[in-house]
């Protein structure tokens, strides 16, 4: 352990739990870092530096010494449970550092959080930077991908540090500046959704291959291995080739068949779909998401009705291209959560004031990341050719790739529905692909019903103007005033 005291660290790590302890770790790694540490129970500190006496960790057991540590301007990443743990940590520090001093915020905060964080403590001169970190323990380890928000003058500062230590893909470190304030945690939030609607379909590809071919964990697992090699190769394509592959030391059954199928939470899925529902965005997607692990985890109801029912559809007769089918229906409708999850960081950019780069949103998720994916790439690419494209489902190369895996895509739906197999996410991709790909859409019909029941007006396919008829009376039209709404 080296010396206390002096301000000799570059970089500090408040919060020495799992995640705080790699990250702190990972900065010690790299040339250039010294890195103090500091953690409300001083037993983990210790347990830490004793354990890595190679980070030459600058250890600090009282919150003033760890600042009396830190060069300037003083940098800190805040490792702490989102919340009220966070608030008081940065409270504390902001006490004690001086204007120009950077705290950073590294935890799955809450974007609004982050933006009101940012307020009261600019208002001190100290910078506070929100910053999403994506890569769980390993990644903390051994290279995240960051999503930092806060001041450019902040990122002067901080962005060589976490180049030093995010995940690197072609020679490109995965961390970009996304924005000011709370853009970061937002951007990370909107990563989370992602990943639960990459997650589910992945499921939904695996629920249809086991009960429809009736392949065994094992033989799925070959299957995603194989995938892993084409248009699907991803960080979560591989490890659920791990979790298939897993046999249960216990029983000897395939591990997937001895897990309770009751899928748990912490919650970002569950705001990024509240803030879509608030910026009009839809996300359908990551919304069935997170409405299945919702459904799974309700065995008060599924097991009633499971009992109410008599009969259950026989399992459909499928060609032989079925697997290949499946397939196809994931990359589709991956395509499709994406490009919803890019019109949500569009929106919620729009709304809150910050310039995002969508590209180099899509590059620093190329690697680190747990939605790291080759697709990526391609993303990276839509943005360039139009970086104000409407919809990733407009971009040449993601409209043939759809195109390409249409057919399959809707046998693998309706083979889901004839045999009874749920597939929110294959089915409500489609879906949404349909309503962007139909001339019409039944909305007219709402429109309708609304201007009947509530003089909501509306307008027409003819003229400009708002509308409405007189339902209750003659049933003529009338043109009325302000907008229909
Ligand atoms: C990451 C992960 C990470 C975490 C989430 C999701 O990017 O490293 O998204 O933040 O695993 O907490 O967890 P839940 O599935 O429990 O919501």
């Amino acid at each position: 352990m080296a010396e206390t005291g002096a301000a000799q660290a570059n970089i500090g790590v408040v919060g020495l739990a799992v995640m705080g302890s790699n990250l702190a770790r990972n900065l010690a790694s790299r040339a250039g870092n010294t890195v103090a540490v500091f953690n409300r129970s001083p037993e983990r500190t210790r347990l830490l530096t004793t354990e890595h006496p190679e980070a030459g960790f600058v250890a600090s057991e009282t919150i003033e010494e760890f600042v009396a540590s830190l060069q300037k301007p003083r940098t800190a990443i805040i490792m702490v449970q989102a919340g009220a743990g966070t608030d008081a940590v940065i409270s504390r520090l902001t006490t004690l550092f001086e204007p120009g001093d950077i705290i950073v915020d590294g935890g799955n905060a809450d974007f609004q959080d982050t933006i009101r964080r940012e307020k009261e403590v600019r208002a001190t001169g100290v910078n506070f930077v929100g910053a999403g970190i994506s890569g769980g323990e390993e990644g903390a380890l051994k290279g995240p991908s960051i999503m930092p928000g806060g001041s450019v003058e902040a990122y002067k500062t901080l962005g060589p540090i976490l180049e030093s230590i995010a995940a690197v893909v072609d020679g490109v470190p995965c961390v970009t500046h996304i924005g000011t304030d709370g853009a970061g945690h937002f951007v990370k939030m909107i990563h989370n959704g992602i990943e639960y609607a990459d997650m589910q379909l992945i499921a939904e590809a695996y629920d249809l291959l086991r009960k429809v071919t009736g392949h065994s964990p094992a033989a799925i697992a070959d299957v995603f291995t194989e995938w892993n090699e084409g248009d699907l190769e991803s960080y979560l394509i591989e490890i659920t080739a791990e979790v298939l592959r897993q046999v249960d030391a216990k029983t000897g059954l395939p591990f997937i068949d001895v897990v309770l199928d009751e899928a748990g939470s912490k919650g970002t899925g569950v705001w990024t779909v509240q803030n879509a529902l608030d910026l009009g965005v839809p996300v359908g997607g990551i919304a069935e998401a997170v409405f299945a692990r919702a459904v799974s985890s309700h065995p008060e109801q599924r097991v009633p009705v499971r009992a109410a029912i008599t009969a259950r559809p026989e399992i459909a007769v499928v060609g032989h291209t079925f697997q290949d089918d499946v397939r196809q229906a994931l990359y589709a409708s991956k395509v499709v959560a994406y490009a919803q999850g890019f019109d949500a960081i569009i929106a919620g950019a729009k709304k809150y004031g910050w310039t995002v780069d969508k590209g180099a949103i899509a590059t620093i998720w190329r690697g680190g990341c747990i939605i790291r994916a080759q697709f990526l790439n391609r993303i990276v690419d839509a943005y360039a050719n139009d970086p104000s494209i409407a919809s990733l489902l407009a971009d040449p190369y993601f409209a043939q790739a759809v195109a390409d895996g249409e057919s399959a895509w809707r046998r693998v739906v309706s083979t889901a529905a004839l045999s009874g197999i749920p597939v929110p996410g294959f089915a409500s991709a489609l879906s949404y692909f349909d309503s962007l790909a139909s001339e019409r859409l039944p909305a007219a019909l709402v429109q309708g019903q609304r201007d009947f029941f509530g003089a909501h007006t509306y307008k027409r396919v003819d003229m400009p103007g708002t509308f409405h008829t007189l339902w209750s009376g003659d049933r003529s039209e009338i043109e009325t005033e302000g907008s229909s709404l």
